[in-house]
């Protein structure tokens, strides 16, 4: 991209990773170079209502950006749209679509990508019917008989959630009816998931049709298992890179990791996280809007692999642009 380039970043949103995506938004903003993009900025606010601007000025949309002298009319009217928004409403497809009837190029997956990665009971669904290893499952649904087939512990999560919100580790059978209702408060589908063993591993992809790995690491906590503390307590987590496992696991991390991108159809960007078990790995889910600022897992990694997170917001505009010209060229 030689000409300057209009980037709308979209912040925030209506999930409960609002805060989250602020913070991921921030360090976008700081890396677009001034000298090469015009920046403008659509806050989303938690009760869904749009605003130019970080939200600071009070100028309110209904639920599209309205037009000033320094901001574009529309979407339409920008080069790319960087949505960076975490969970549902944001992550999952919503505002994927919009950005399709709008014809704009944005940063990361498309509608069915992202919520597919979304759902965790259709994303492991549709990975074991591709042949990628996945943790073992079952669903329940709201009003379902309490149920678990695989023995303790098990894992019960809301199926459509991030952040370890809802999540609970459920040790024996008089704790799961009440694990069941914390995830049922925040979703009807609830999954309950076999206990994979050993090592929690992240690895980031980049690019559209020929997506690339960068080095996994691996998620050393002090907690017993990655909850919201960990996630977002400083020193809750130390990313140790690259994993301490052997050649041909992490081989087949980065290779997994590849083709779980391609098999969720992603483009641009997503962070896939593994279980390592000795030679057994097994995909936990795929994250198409990750964490996104210098010191997240996503952009450590590719920094550990050579690629800083300045050059990684400006391959990610590149990537959606390029994607949007691949598919115009396709007849409907
Ligand atoms: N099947 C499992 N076996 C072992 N640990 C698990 C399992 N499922 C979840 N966990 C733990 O819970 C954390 C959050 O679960 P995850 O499915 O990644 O949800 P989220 O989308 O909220 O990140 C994981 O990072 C891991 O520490
Ligand atoms: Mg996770």
């Amino acid at each position: 991209m030689s000409k300057r380039v209009r980037v709308a970043v979209l912040l925030g949103g209506r999930s409960s990773e609002h805060e989250i995506s602020l913070e991921s938004a921030r360090s976008v903003l700081q890396a677009l170079d001034p000298e090469r993009y015009d920046v403008a900025t659509v806050a989303i606010r938690r009760d869904g209502r749009w605003e130019l601007g970080t939200g600071d000025d009070g100028s309110v949309a209904e639920t599209l950006p309205v037009p000033t002298d320094k901001v574009p009319a529309t979407l339409g009217e920008v080069d790319v749209v960087f949505p960076v928004l975490h969970g549902p409403f944001g992550e999952d497809g919503t505002v994927q679509g919009l950005l399709e009837l709008a014809g704009v190029p944005y940063v990361g997956a498309g509608v069915l990508g992202s919520a597919l990665a979304m759902d965790k009971d259709v994303f492991k669904a549709v990975m074991r019917d591709r042949g990628i290893p996945v943790t073992r499952n079952i669903t329940i649904r709201k009003g379902g008989k309490p149920q678990n087939p695989f023995g303790f512990p098990v894992f019960v999560k809301p199926a459509r959630l991030g952040s370890s919100v809802g999540i609970s580790k459920v040790s024996s059978p008089d704790e799961l009816p009440a694990a069941l209702d914390a995830a049922f408060e925040h979703d009807p589908l609830v999954i309950v998931e076999a206990m994979a063993h050993g090592l929690e591993l992240e690895c980031s992809v980049i690019g559209n049709s020929h997506p690339e790995a960068s080095q996994p690491g691996e998620i050393v906590l002090r907690s017993d298992w990655y909850d919201y503390e960990a996630k977002y307590t400083p020193g809750g987590m130390e990313l140790v890179v690259p994993a301490r496992i052997s050649d041909p696991a992490r081989a087949r991390v980065q290779a997994l990791a590849v083709e779980t991108f391609v098999r969720v159809g992603c483009s641009g960007l997503a962070r896939v996280d593994f279980f390592v078990d000795g030679d057994e790995v097994l995909v936990n889910e795929l994250n198409t809007m990750p964490g996104f600022t210098p010191t997240s897992v996503y952009a450590k990694l590719w920094q550990a692999s050579g690629l800083p997170y300045p050059d990684l917001v400006d391959r990610l505009c590149e990537l959606a642009v390029a994607r949007l010209e691949r598919e115009r060229a396709y007849r409907f």
